[in-house]
Formats: structure tokens, sequence, C-alpha cells
């Protein structure tokens, strides 16, 4: 029986190990370790598996595939399957967002996508949002501020990035509506454009619609809509990173699409080649004219696989109505989670959109809840539910289950999360 405790000394321990079980099979909605056991998993490789564990489309597409070349680098030659991809991807990007450049994990592709922003508009300034995560490489770290933890240690980050305050309800004046959320953090971002940077030195603005790591917070749609006219009126590009909120998560296909409004570059990774490490910076054939032949590359990025098992993914969406799934699961879901609100005084809030939705725990006295999160995620572990930490705080509990989850499923797993939240509540009375 090969054990993670047996080997752990080989592995670099940066990487934060969540758990120690050592997964040998997954299947839809569960996972199987290497003892038999067997866990519900709603975290999916990160929001990763749209469609679950091993879906038979994406594993026969990736066979079939693996069987005829598995490189040969897109720099060099095509391949039918990343051609189609990049024609799909075109197809259900939002506007005029159509061109696409692959490549393979999600921190890579917002530092190309701040390159890409530079390189058109020439100019250095990149504003950012406090709670946002972009990624581990030295320019998602510098755009990253959902913790101190990620940044320390790395100065000097990437130069000429600011950050300022996103509306949500932990980083604005108490008490106030989304209009009142948006009108502060807007307030925020004309000051840094008065007093740090002036807008024409800008390139972009980067913004996760709703943020991920930070909590699966979503913003008020005046705030979102106002960043856009901002944008247009200083010449700044508009970034959306919808890494972790698009394909789907949200209940549209881009969590863009729940506010009307059309990013100038949008980055995407995680759930887009079913499991495969892939992802791409997608703007419109315009702007990426201007990023001459040369100027950003990579090995591996537009790999066949990965684009075969793209492909399949996208040909399940289209043919189950996948989205219309995540509305009603996620529907029931936001109900569900609502009522804990109401009955474990831990639980103070429940959001989200579509299938990307959390729960925050806090003390009754107002101490953030990151203690009492960890109790319910070992808990849930403990009950054979697999679930993982989200927030500034670590306060936050986040549902990352397949696309296509059953209702079964879910109220499998919401029977075990019940359970284990009853349980802390006990214990903290
Ligand atoms: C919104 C967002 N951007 C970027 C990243 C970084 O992606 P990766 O871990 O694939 O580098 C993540 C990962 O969680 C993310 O959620």
């Amino acid at each position: 029986m090969i054990r993670y405790a047996d080997y752990k000394q080989y592995l670099s321990p940066a990487l934060a190990k969540t758990t120690e079980i050592v997964a040998v099979r997954g299947e839809g909605s569960y996972l199987w370790d290497n003892e038999g056991r067997r866990y519900i998993d709603w975290v999916q490789g990160i929001a990763v598996n749209a469609l679950g564990h091993a879906h038979p489309r994406v594993v026969a597409a990736i066979q079939e595939q693996v069987g005829k070349l598995l490189t040969a680098s897109f720099n060099m030659v095509n391949y039918e399957s990343t051609l189609k991809w990049a024609k799909a991807i075109a197809e259900i990007s939002p506007g005029e967002l159509g061109t696409t450049f692959f490549s393979n994990g999600g921190a890579e592709a917002v530092d190309g996508a701040l390159k890409l922003a530079r390189a058109v508009t020439g100019r250095p300034g990149i504003i950012s949002f406090i709670g946002s995560f972009h990624g581990r490489t030295f320019g998602g770290t510098s755009v990253t501020s959902s913790n101190a933890k990620y940044r320390k240690g790395y100065d000097p980050l990437v130069g000429a990035i600011e950050t300022t305050a996103y509306p949500s309800p932990g980083q604005c004046p108490a008490g106030l509506g989304e209009q009142g959320r948006s009108d502060y953090a807007l307030g925020r971002l004309q000051e840094i454009f008065a007093y740090v940077r002036a807008p024409e030195t800008v390139a972009a603005i980067l913004m996760e619609p709703v943020q991920g790591e930070g909590g699966y917070i979503v913003p008020p749609t005046q705030f979102v809509t106002a960043i856009r006219e901002i944008c247009d009126e200083h010449g700044i590009l508009l970034i959306f990173d919808e890494i972790q909120s698009g394909y789907g998560r949200t209940g549209k296909f881009f969590a863009s699409e729940h506010f009307g409004v059309v990013p100038d570059i949008m980055t995407v990774g995680k759930a887009m080649a079913g499991g495969l490490p892939a992802s791409g910076i997608v703007s419109t054939p315009e702007i990426m004219e201007k990023w001459a032949a040369g100027r950003h590359g990579g090995t591996f990025g537009g790999n066949p696989v990965a684009a075969a098992a793209g492909l399949a993914l996208l040909e399940e969406y289209a043919q189950t109505d996948l989205l219309a799934n995540v509305v009603e699961q996620g529907g029931y879901l936001a109900k569900r989670t609502q009522e804990f609100t109401e009955k474990y005084p831990i639980v103070t809030d429940a959001r989200g959109l579509g299938l990307m939705r959390a729960i925050e725990l806090n003390h009754p006295d107002g101490r953030p809840g990151g203690d009492l999160l960890e109790k319910v995620r070992r808990g849930c572990l403990d009950g054979g539910l697999l679930t993982l930490a989200c927030g500034v705080k670590a306060n936050g509990l986040r549902f990352a289950t397949p696309l296509n989850v059953s209702r079964d499923v879910l109220d499998e797993g919401l029977e075990i999360l019940e359970g284990v939240l009853a349980k802390v509540c006990e214990e903290e009375a």
C-alpha cells in the first residue's frame, strides 16, 4: 500500500496539502482512495472537472488522440483538434472575443494577458482588486491579494501594479447595500487615478467577474458596468479572469454575461480541457493582431490531446443542456445553504451564482471562523465528503461540484455537511 507519509520527503512542502488521500479512481461526483474508501468530491480538482471524474466522452476523445499524436509542438505544426478548438472557443466567447493564445495553466494565461495589455497599449500600469487570486507566477502573484502570504518574501514583484477595493461587504464600510459598495469601490479607484497613477498610464484593469479564491463574491452589476465605462473613457483594456468563473460554473458560459459586460481580454483555464492542463488568453482579432509573432510563446500550449478533450467537453455542453442543470441545481443549493444561515448560527452568509457557491463561517461574537471551517472541513472528510476552503480569512467553504451534478448527490453531500455543521455548532455553544 502506497502511503503519502512514506513519500512526503520527496515532495516540496511548498505545495500545501489539504489531505493525505492517495486517489486512484474517479467517476462522476465520486473519488476513491487506494484503501477503497469513497468520497463525494466537491472540489473536483479545484473547480476543474465540469463533467465530473472520467466522463466517458472526454476519456474517449483523449484516448483516441493519445493513440495518434501527443505533440509536435503547436509552434511547429498545426493540429486538427487545436484548430477546431480555437474556433469552438470563439463561438462560445462573448462579443467579438474570438482569437485565442493557448497556454497550460491559469497563472501562465494571466501573465500572458498582462503582457498582451502592455504590448498593445504601450502603457505600464495594471489595476487589480483586493481579494483577487490570479495564480503563482511572478505576474500572477503581483496581481494577487487574496492573502498576504502569497506575496510575502517575493519582492520586488512586477512593477506598476496598483491594487484597489473590490465591492465586497468585507472591503467596504459596514451596512452598505449594492449601490453603496459599488460607489465606495469606484471612489477608491478614482483616488488611485487622482493620487497614484494617472489613467492614461494604465494598460489594463484586471478583475475576476466573481471572486473565486477570495470567497465566491459576486460584485454588484452597476460596479462591473461602471468599470467597463471607465476603461472605455481612458483607453484602458478590461481583462476578465474567468479561469474559475468561466465554462458554465455560474450558470452562463462566462460570468461576464450576468453583467452584460464584454471584456477586451479574457483568461480561461481550469475546466476548459476536461481535466487536462490547459489555459487560454482570448481577445478580439484587432487586439491580438497587435501582438506580433514571437512576442509570446511556449512549448506545450495548444496541445492536441488537451484540445481533443476540450472539444469533447464542449460537445457535451451543447448536447446535454448542461447550463440548465447548473441553474437548477445551483438554485437548489442556494436554497439549502440559505436555510443553513437560518439554522446554524456559525453559518453567517450563503452566496454565489449558479454552482459557484460558498457559505461563510464566523463565531457568534463576530470573530472570523477559519478555525470553525477547518473543523467542518475535517468532519466532512471523515464523513466522506471532500470540500475546499476559500475567502480572504479562510472562513468560506466553496461548493465546486461537477456542473452535471444530480439532486441525489447534492442531497447526499448536504446531509453529511449538515450533520457536521450541527455538531460543530453544538461544540461551540
Ligand atoms: C481566477 C483564477 N485565476 C488564476 C488562477 C491560477 O490558475 P492555475 O492554478 O492553473 O495557475 C486560479 C486558480 O485557482 C483562479 O481561480
